[in-house]
């Protein structure tokens, strides 16, 4: 290269170095303009109590105060741990961390949260709000558009179907309850099949609510729907049912609970087997019985009423149960003679084994017509659960007598009559009936022509040992069902012999 030629280059590079020594004076002071000033203190970095930096900070480490410049690169630090001795704040203003102090300082200044942070988190969150408020809405509004009747098209059955054909309950039955604990079907199951129940038609009315016979998988149910006021009934009757082993042939078989929301209020269902011949108050109405056919009902409501007053002690057992309101109403007659006991809405629960008494809390009380003399004067014994058996006795003896009455001897039957019909109004006030039972001590009459046959003179006798006064005096469950069950077996033995004889 000449010397010419090394000149020029040289000139070329020390203009080149002039030009970038001022484009990075241009670049710094530019971003020295973006930047903020900041008060600062304690720092090493820290000249004429200011410093440059993309945020502001005040931080308090174990009383040692710090103020100073942050850069992005740092924004971490000034989220610490709520520890106590540890605090930081940031801001992002020019000397804005002139006036931040410590919490408990006089001066509260709002901490600084950086916008991104707010985009971040808030607002996934209120969009995270948004939706569930809005899924919850049309969850809600879905379920209040379905009755309970036109479940069948909408809601597909979780129920396992049996090859070649629907399932009947027994069949659910089967599945579910030789399993598990044999108390019933899983509530969800029970909810789901009382969803796709159609009602058909109504076949009883009262202060109870109503009884509609309906229809699942073709088959016909009993829906005992719950008037609001009674939903303690609904309440105890679910819980027994689902707490207690009750399958018994005398006693009404469960199949569903469920509970819904219809107009805003609520709808308690209580799904049962149904039986057509209805309640044995009805029955009676317009049915006679013969001896025989008197004596296998009695035998039968007896039979029911062992079960629920017998301690069971096993795995498969169950507490011993008083029902409290046991009359001709809440018993249902079946096709095969027999009946079974319904309503366990104010039943007692006892099990002596584990020293245990469940009177539960239903403002609702027995039947006025039905009840015991010590229900009626009050001396009844409410914290002995042997009281609430022997008043369940005395009703026994009223139902036997509702029975005996229609039952044909020597040509003779009686009018249907409900107890004590003689002598207080229909609806009977409390002091009515405590007049007659306790006062007077009055007992429904016993025609004659039952001391004529051997079976109705029995029966006659068991009703006489229902009703004394003296509540221990009567005689238990066991006793009366042993006492019919020897007739029924005498008599089953005497046609047999008769048979023979032929
Ligand atoms: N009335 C009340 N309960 C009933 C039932 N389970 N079946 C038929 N009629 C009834």
């Amino acid at each position: 290269m000449s010397a010419d030629e090394m000149d020029r280059a040289a000139m070329l590079s020390v203009l080149l170095a002039l030009i970038y020594s001022r484009i990075n004076t241009v670049l710094k002071a530019q971003s020295m303009d973006d930047k903020l000033w900041c008060v600062c203190e304690n720092t090493h970095t820290c000249e004429d109590g200011t410093c440059n930096g993309d945020m502001c900070f005040f931080t308090l480490v174990h009383g040692q105060k710090v103020k100073g410049c942050f850069d992005k690169e740092q924004r971490e630090q000034c989220y610490v741990p709520r520890i106590t001795g540890l605090y930081a704040e940031c801001c992002n203003s020019n000397y804005c961390n002139f006036n931040l102090t410590a919490p408990g300082d006089d001066k509260k200044v709002e901490p600084y949260v950086p916008e991104s942070v707010i985009m971040l988190v808030a607002v996934p969150l209120f969009v995270l709000l948004v939706l569930s408020i809005t899924v919850c809405g049309l969850v809600l509004w879905l379920r209040s558009r379905r009755p309970h009747q036109h479940l069948q098209e909408h809601e597909p059955s979780m129920l396992k179907m049996p090859s070649g054909g629907d399932p009947t309950y027994g069949d659910i039955f089967d599945e579910f309850c030789t399993s598990g604990s044999g108390t019933g079907l899983p509530y969800l199951v029970q909810r789901t099949m009382a969803r796709q129940i159609s009602l058909v038609e109504c076949v009883g009315k009262g202060r109870y609510g109503e009884v509609w016979r309906g229809t699942w998988m073709g088959e016909s149910v009993a829906v005992k729907i719950f008037s609001s006021r009674d939903e303690q009934s609904w309440f105890r009757e679910t819980e027994i049912y689902n707490t207690v082993q009750l399958r018994h042939e005398n006693i009404l078989g469960f199949i569903a609970s469920d509970m819904t929301s219809k107009n805003s209020s609520t709808q308690l269902w209580l799904v049962t087997h149904f039986h057509e011949l209805g309640s044995l108050y009805d029955f009676l109405q317009y049915s006679t019985l013969d001896p025989e056919g008197c004596l296998r009902m009695c035998l039968s409501v007896a039979s029911g009423l062992v079960h629920l007053h017998t301690e069971i002690l096993s795995t498969q057992g169950k507490p011993a149960i008083a029902h409290r309101d046991l009359k001709s109403r809440n018993i249902l007659v079946k096709r095969n003679g027999q009946c079974c006991i319904a309503d366990l809405g104010l039943a007692v629960i006892h099990s002596q084994s584990n020293d245990y008494l469940d009177v539960g809390n239903n403002p609702r009380v027995g039947t006025k017509r039905y009840m015991a003399p010590e229900v009626l004067d009050e001396s009844i014994r409410v914290d002995v659960f042997e009281s609430y058996k022997q008043t369940d006795i005395w009703a026994l003896g009223l139902v036997l007598w509702e029975i005996t009455r229609r039952t044909i001897v020597n040509g003779i039957v009686e009018e249907y009559r409900l107890p004590f019909f003689d002598v207080v109004p229909s609806d009977p006030s409390f002091e009515e009936m405590k007049k007659v039972v306790c006062v007077d001590q009055y007992r429904p009459c016993l025609h004659n022509r039952l001391h004529s046959h051997p079976i109705l003179s029995t029966i006659a006798k068991i009703m006489k040992e229902c009703w004394f006064q003296s509540p221990s005096a009567r005689l238990t469950a066991l006793r009366v069902r042993k006492t019919l069950a020897k007739l029924d077996q005498d008599q089953d033995s005497s046609t047999d012999k008769l048979k023979l004889d032929v």
